[in-house]
């Protein structure tokens, strides 16, 4: 069974762990050697010293096995299934070309998203389109690019597509967004399948219904099917196999009323992932057992031919392939209280804590053999007292200078980022096969300024 995400954490104490004993929650590639940290064959210690710090640091061959792992236990139960990796939890161009590469699709939710596969070159046919309120300039771009599917979230922006598509000539491949009113056991403020939500359209007083013969009738759109995310970072997959049966009764409804079958079905991310050792996520191979499985068995159930699916996973792609390196810069010891260990970065980077209250595991790269002896907070250099990146970590006894490594931090930390305080954002370096290279690079004063009109 697995462990509850959110679930109150006891009081920190000293654990005595070293990195090997973090496996769970580093990269695939993480193993130490002569008492660091080394990721993908490269010393994150010399890293670290080389390319500076803060630094975001992500496992190539973390990243392509999971995005592998997924392609092949959801298609070992039914060959017509998409991946579509949700660019949200992390993109840049070499990221968007490692997703093509592996055969998968890309979820992108603004235009800006969209502008990034456009550069990487990343087939546009294979692109999912979503946003509670994409713009009339962001559907005409997609329009324009030639987007594989639009997944269409409100009775506006469905008209506002027909009309911009039906301008152009062309029929737009849409899908709809249900709220299947079923709570995924997670945290509350990432939560967006409940029927109170701000996304797609509920099936209360019919509305998800009314959607549906919409979409039929304009012109200009393809009605393909339906589309559900119920939360993110779920580690009962039960609430997946819940949110099955509900849609594939809509399924039904909409053929009884209609006479159209759905002919894709896409159940969205949000598997969980191991952000500190004891949790426990759901593998992939279980996760694609009980989508793939679940929706064939219910659409039997119904006497519906099973549909295409599609499965958009965005943090258990890249959670655990992620750790920032930071610069220990000073040591705040408050006897009886607390010890503070100040970092180069912070909530700029890693906005999570402050605005979830995530907890993540943490140590000391340079002394990655050594035992975790104390307890400390590892603070930021913003000018909040939130700015906290790891509250009361069990950390091996810290000095300045040390590199510190928060572990788990590749999805939504990167992409959540900020200047604030004009600070400037961390590059981003993929290491594999004892190489690193930046695929994005440091930014700089000058990139702070770039939009000031003086
Ligand atoms: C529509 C949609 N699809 C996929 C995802 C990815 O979810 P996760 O990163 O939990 O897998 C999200 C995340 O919020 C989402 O909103």
């Amino acid at each position: 069974m697995a462990a509850r995400p959110s679930a109150p954490r006891p009081p920190a104490q000293p654990d005595l762990k070293t990195a090997a004993d973090l496996a769970p929650v580093l990269p695939m590639t993480a193993e130490v050697r002569d008492g660091h940290l080394w990721i993908g064959g490269v010393d994150t210690v010399e890293l670290a010293r080389e390319a500076g710090t803060a630094l975001y640091v992500m496992d190539e061959a973390h990243i392509r096995t999971q995005l592998r792992d997924y392609v092949k236990w959801t298609r070992y139960h039914w060959p017509e299934v998409d991946v579509v990796y949700a660019g949200k939890a992390f993109m840049s161009l070499a990221m968007c070309r490692m997703v093509a590469e592996e055969d998968c699709c890309l979820d992108v939710s603004s235009g800006g998203e969209l502008a990034f596969a456009r550069r990487a070159g990343f087939p546009m046919e294979r692109i999912y389109v979503h946003g509670n309120n994409k713009t009339p300039a962001e559907l005409a771009e997609c329009l324009d690019a030639g987007v594989g599917r639009v997944v269409v979230d409100s009775f506006e922006e469905m008209e506002r597509l027909s009309a911009l598509a039906a301008a152009r000539g062309v029929t737009q491949r849409v899908l709809l967004r249900v709220t299947p009113g079923v709570e995924a056991d997670t945290h509350d403020f990432i939560m967006t399948g409940a029927e109170d939500s701000k996304f797609g359209f509920g099936r209360n007083q019919g509305l998800a219904m009314q959607a549906v013969k919409r979409a039929i009738e304009l012109p200009g759109l393809d009605f393909e099917g339906l589309h559900m995310h119920i939360g993110s970072q779920i580690f009962a997959l039960h609430s997946f196999a819940k949110a099955i049966e509900v849609i594939v009764e809509f399924m039904r409804e909409i053929a009884d009323e209609t006479g159209v079958q759905v002919r894709l079905l896409d159940t969205g991310g949000g598997l969980g992932v191991a952000y500190g050792v004891p949790d426990e996520p759901s593998t992939i191979k279980d996760y694609g057992k009980v989508v793939v499985d679940g929706i064939k068995e219910e659409c039997e159930k119904h006497g519906l031919d099973a549909p295409r699916i599609a499965v958009e996973p965005g943090r258990s792609i890249v959670a655990n392939a992620g750790v920032t390196l930071y610069t220990v810069g000073s040591i705040k010891v408050i006897p009886g209280i607390r010890t503070y260990v100040a970092v180069d970065g912070g909530m700029s980077d890693n906005i999570r804590t402050s605005l979830y209250d995530a907890h993540y595991e943490a140590l000391i790269a340079n002394k990655a053999d050594q035992p975790r002896e104390m307890v400390a907070t590892v603070a930021g250099k913003h000018c909040e007292s939130g700015d906290i990146v790891v509250n009361d970590a069990p950390l091996q006894c810290p000095e300045v200078d040390d590199i510190l490594c928060v572990c788990a931090t590749g999805a939504y930390c990167q992409s959540m980022s900020s200047n604030y305080n004009k600070q400037v954002r961390p590059g981003v370096v993929f290491v594999g096969d004892g190489a690193w290279r930046f695929v994005v690079r440091r930014e700089t004063y000058d990139d702070l300024m770039r939009c000031e009109v003086e």
